[in-house]
């Protein structure tokens, strides 16, 4: 993403090339099943009630809907609890790395391994 799409509250975020990046587990935070992308179209036929414009991660099973421009905050339950982030870095070659352990970033911006 852009830094200009990212929430200002956004946690964990890579400056690259011209975007910026974060990673999530993609495992849901209600019962474990899979959360995947969704184009804003099929996000809103999924999960109706959270129009917001633009595309979310919707979780198949009993749709929770997650906004990662936002921190994977949560926007339609029955999950309460954002998808856990993943450590993203540079490499020293300059390829990003995607660390898979859970993270949590403060309201600093401090992560924490969970
Ligand atoms: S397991 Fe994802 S909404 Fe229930």
């Amino acid at each position: 993403m852009s830094p200009a799409e990212a929430a200002p509250t956004m946690r964990g975020l890579v400056p690259y090339g011209e975007g910026v990046f974060a990673a999530y587990n993609a495992k849901c935070k209600h019962l474990g099943c899979k959360a995947e992308w969704r184009s804003q179209a099929e996000a809103e036929r999924l999960a109706p009630t959270v129009a917001i414009g633009r595309d979310l991660v919707v979780c198949g099973c009993h749709f929770s809907a997650y906004d990662t421009y936002d921190s994977a905050k949560v926007l339609k339950g029955p999950a309460t609890q954002p998808l856990d982030q993943l450590r993203v870095k540079v490499a020293a070659d300059g390829q990003l790395e995607i660390e898979f352990k859970d993270y949590r970033y403060d309201r600093f911006g401090r992560g924490r391994q969970v």
